[in-house]
Parts: C-alpha cells; sequence; structure tokens
C-alpha cells in the first residue's frame, strides 16, 4: 500500500493496537511479573507518602501500577484505561490478588463525561510508562492534562513520564534528520506532529509515541493548569534490572502540583 494511502494516526489507531492480542500480552505479563520500575518505586515513596490519598491512575492498562500501588498499601484507587481487553485484564488481575481497585473504562481526554469519578477530588494522579505521549495531537495531550487537573484538588500530585528527544547524543542525531525530513515534506503522512513515531516491535505490537523536547512539556503544564514541581531522567533515578530495561527504554519522570489558587 503506497504510504500517502494509509490513515492518519488517530484516537482510534492507539486504541485499536493497545487492544490488540499482541499488545495484551506484553503488559498483562508485565503486571503480572514486572510489577513497578526501581525508580518509580522511589517516586512514588517521595511524592505520594500518604497510603490513604486518594490517587487516580490514567492509563492503568494491565494493572501493573495500580495492583502495585496497592500492595504496597495504597487503599483509595481508581485506575482508568480506554483499552477494553487490558482493562478486562486488570480487572482479573485485581481479582486474583484481592485487591480493591475501583476500575473503570474512560478516554484521558473525555473525562468531564465520567460518572465514576464525578465529584471526587483526588489526591494524586499518575500517568505512568508514557500513557501521556500516546495521545495523538498536542492539543488532545493538553485536553488531557486539564481533564486530570479539573478531577483533582489544589494541591494534588501529578506523576507521569515521557520520552526526550534529547536524551542521548544518538537520539539527537535521529531527531536532527527527521527534522530534516519533516522541513521536506518527507516525513511519514501518517504521523501528526514531528516528534510523532509509530512503529512496530515483535512482542510489542504496534505503538504510536510522541517524543517531546523538555520544553514542550514545561509550557504543556504551565498552559493547563500544573505547576512543574520536578523532574528528572529514568537513569538518574535509579539503576534498573534487566526485565525492566527490556520492557522499557529510558524516558523523563515528571512531577508536577495542581496549585492552591486553580
Ligand atoms: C505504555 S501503556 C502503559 C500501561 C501501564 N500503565 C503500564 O505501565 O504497564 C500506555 C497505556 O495508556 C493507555 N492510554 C493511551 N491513551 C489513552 C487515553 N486517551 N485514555 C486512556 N488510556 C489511554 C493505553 O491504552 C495503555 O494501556
Amino acid at each position: 500500500m503506497p504510504a500517502t494511502s494509509r490513515k492518519k494516526i488517530s484516537r482510534a489507531t492507539v486504541r485499536a493496537d493497545f487492544n490488540d492480542l499482541t499488545a495484551v500480552v506484553h503488559y498483562t505479563r508485565a503486571a503480572h511479573t514486572l510489577g513497578l520500575w526501581a525508580s518509580e518505586r522511589i517516586l512514588i515513596d517521595r511524592y505520594f507518602p500518604d497510603k490513604n490519598a486518594r490517587l487516580l491512575e490514567a492509563g492503568c492498562g494491565a494493572g501493573r501500577v495500580a495492583v502495585a500501588l496497592w500492595e504496597l498499601g495504597y487503599r483509595q484507587l481508581h485506575a482508568f484505561d480506554f483499552a477494553e481487553e487490558l482493562l478486562a485484564q486488570a480487572q482479573s488481575l485485581v481479582i486474583e490478588r484481592n485487591a480493591q481497585i475501583t476500575l473503570f473504562h474512560a478516554d484521558a481526554t473525555r473525562l468531564g463525561l465520567c460518572h465514576v469519578i464525578r465529584d471526587k477530588a483526588f489526591d494524586g494522579v499518575l500517568f505512568m510508562f508514557n500513557g501521556l505521549m500516546q495521545i495523538p495531537l498536542r492539543r488532545n495531550r493538553r485536553r488531557a492534562l486539564r481533564q486530570l487537573a479539573a478531577v483533582c484538588r489544589p494541591g494534588a500530585t501529578f506523576l507521569f513520564t515521557t520520552h526526550d528527544r534529547n536524551s542521548s547524543p544518538a537520539e539527537q542525531a535521529l531527531w536532527r534528520l527527521e527534522s530534516r525530513r519533516w522541513a521536506q515534506g518527507r516525513q511519514d503522512p501518517i504521523l501528526r506532529e514531528y516528534g510523532d513515531r509509530y512503529f512496530e516491535e515483535d512482542g510489542t505490537g504496534r505503538t504510536f509515541m510522541h517524543l517531546p523536547d523538555r520544553a514542550e512539556i514545561l509550557a504543556d503544564l504551565r498552559a493547563t493548569g500544573w505547576a512543574h514541581v520536578h523532574d528528572v531522567l529514568r537513569r538518574a533515578v535509579a539503576p534498573e534490572a534487566r526485565a525492566v530495561r527490556e520492557f522499557s527504554d529510558e524516558c523523563r519522570f515528571w512531577v508536577a502540583r495542581k496549585p492552591a489558587q486553580t
């Protein structure tokens, strides 16, 4: 099929890719066997010290983080995903581990429509393993950021990760080439914005990912009601086990706070 006849990446593409069997097996295996990364554990301990905090996990997938939070002693947990097949896997894991987590189906860009969390004021939100960056188009990522802020109380903490186009010299070289392609109109036509990637890996399936630079995320937080608190590359937080490095590559952790006056 000629590249020009392929459809642009949309929310439907991403959702179908996460509902695909290969992805479901991949994320379910990680939820059952991998649990939290060392870096995630350190930052969760640091930024969510209260085990009674009302926490919301966005893009929970098959439950890797939500179930680990329960096992760490967090007791007021809500988690959602827009991929039904992954959510079904999270539900079985919750039952198997005897956890009490309110799981629900929702799209992070349309949370306002979601009755399960209406009137809730969460103390914290997590959007782990780059889920926010799997939302096509910056305006939609900003919409998700705004909607997550709207379901939090003032002072709530937000922890999430992204890639970073500048995280290594190799990445920088690759993106210099890609920026030339965009300048000349030779980019893959299914991509929406500079920084997007769409790729397929054995055992993981097809993945859409937007790779930002640091300035982009700082601007998005400012524009959507979040105050930046901290950001750090994963390798500076903790060395990770080989299984974690095989599951996930380098990323940047972000911590933001909903200011008291909004
Ligand atoms: C890389 S996976 C991570 C899954 C899980 N948090 C983990 O760490 O194993 C990203 C998750 O974000 C979810 N996701 C992406 N866009 C979403 C959206 N707009 N609304 C809700 N979930 C979304 C995907 O369905 C997927 O489960």
